[in-house]
């Protein structure tokens, strides 16, 4: 066994790592409500369930997300394993989907995949409020389609799963950062201009500048920069009329599904494999990090690991942020409003009572009971606590008449009911 953590004699307590945390309560709830919505809504979109490895070659998200980008860079739980393979904890999912989807030869057998995920992913960001270490992301992938239709259905999606889980007070950034190509010469441009404005970037743009992550500077919420870039060349300059078009027909495409967006021509991604439609999408109730779910097209990836000149497009949501938007939505809605807590007072009043929690239970009936207290006062301090709507009461007198009292914890109405048949009864009530 291992030794207790001991300073002077007193044994310390274990904690959480920073940046990661517990889920239970109310969080667990909304996270499962998350969860369930989502996988409601993607079905609806046509997506299916994929889940990947938490653990993967390292190599994988350095191609991915680019060598030089603050994740790879930075914030990347890299390691050796005892086989000295090189393996990252995931900071993200589509990597890991893009992998599965050529490694299973979906590419061939279903040419356009669909999937949605969900599950932890690691960065090591400096932990602040809204920006963990372990966090959560619910996302979706399109894989195989070139069609502007498939980035307007992914911002759909995303869009009706917000309204669902009662988020209705987000804003969706829209931009176009061209092809890869475009993209270099815009990158250039920028360079151009920022030698001449170092000077008043801030340290980390600064490092991304010696870094000649020069994009990523436009992204900085620091003011100051802020202002430099919104001085700066915009993208919008030197994209070719082909891009142009594919932009313009997301957009209409956005329009008539009546979804309402800004366009940001500032908006970049913190990730290099984007190409064409990138989006953010922020709501008031986040503060700084005020960016609940975000994604784009990614047209060259595919390739870039072996596979065929294939598009694609997705988001992911991070579910903690997500939680911080929904808290209000959900909050005052009873969490166990057809459900049942059964008091009993005296021995065999108690083994009476354990056969008919068990009962309802295998019938699918929510019921509880407090094993821990014998008084009545205090069984029915614990049913009012569990927000059942109905007690169930059984007493040495109700045992002897075979009978039970139902209360409705709604109006505190009772009325008695006979053991015969009780479950019967009770499934009719829920
Ligand atoms: P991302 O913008 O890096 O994109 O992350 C997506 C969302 O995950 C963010 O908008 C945020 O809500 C949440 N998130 C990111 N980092 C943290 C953190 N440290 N703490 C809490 N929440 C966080 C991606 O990951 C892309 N894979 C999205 C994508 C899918 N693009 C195309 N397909």
């Amino acid at each position: 066994m291992c030794p207790p953590i001991c300073l002077k004699g007193v044994i310390m307590p274990l904690q959480c790592l920073t940046g990661f945390h517990d889920i239970y309560g109310d969080k667990a709830r909304l996270f499962n409500k998350a969860e369930s919505t989502a996988r409601e809504v993607f079905r609806n979109f046509g997506f299916e369930e994929i889940k990947t490895p938490i653990l993967e070659k390292k190599e994988l998200f350095a191609r991915a997300l680019g060598s030089e980008t603050d994740v790879v860079q930075k914030e990347m739980y890299g390691f050796l394993d005892r086989s000295k393979v090189s393996v990252a904890l995931r900071p993200e999912g589509t990597a890991g989907v893009v992998r599965a989807y050529l490694e299973n030869n979906f590419d061939k057998t279903k040419g356009l995949a669909k999937f949605y995920y969900m599950g932890p992913m690691f960065r090591s960001e400096r932990p602040q409020a809204g920006r963990l270490r372990q966090f959560h992301q619910i996302g979706a992938e399109q894989l195989g389609t070139d069609s502007p239709y498939a980035d307007a259905e992914t911002i759909h999606c995303l869009a009706v799963f917000l309204e669902r889980v009662g988020v209705g007070d987000y804003k969706i950034k829209l931009n176009n950062l061209g092809t890869f190509e475009e993209r270099d010469i815009y990158s250039k441009a920028i360079h151009q201009y920022l030698m001449d404005h170092h000077d008043l970037l801030c340290e980390d743009c600064k490092s991304r500048y010696r870094r000649k992550n020069f994009l990523r500077i436009l992204d900085c919420k620091n003011e100051v920069c802020r202002n430099v870039i919104r001085k700066g060349p915009v993208i919008s300059d030197i994209l070719t009329t082909k891009s142009r078009d594919y932009f313009t027909q997301v957009k209409m495409a956005l329009d008539g599904a009546h979804i309402k967006y800004n366009e940001d021509p500032f908006l970049i991604r913190g990730l290099d494999y984007y190409t064409k439609t990138v989006f953010e999408v922020t709501h008031p109730k986040l503060g700084a990090q005020d960016a609940v779910a975000a994604g784009g097209r990614y047209d060259g990836l595919i390739e870039s690991f072996g596979g065929p000149k294939a598009g694609a497009v997705g988001f992911a949501l991070g579910v903690e942020r997500l939680l911080m938007c929904m808290v209000g939505a959900y909050c005052n809605t009873p969490l166990h409003e057809n459900s049942f807590f059964i008091v009993a007072l005296g021995e065999a009043a108690f083994r009476e009572a354990f056969k008919l929690l068990s009962e309802l239970r295998q019938k699918g009936v929510k019921a509880s009971m407090d094993f821990s207290t014998k008084s009545m006062k205090s069984q029915m301090r614990s049913a009012d606590k569990s927000q059942s709507r109905y007690a169930i009461i059984l007493g040495e007198d109700e045992l002897k008449k075979k009978s039970v009292v139902l209360k409705d914890m709604r109006d505190g109405s009772q009325k008695e009911l006979s053991l015969d048949n009780l479950i019967t009864t009770l499934k009719v009530l829920v």
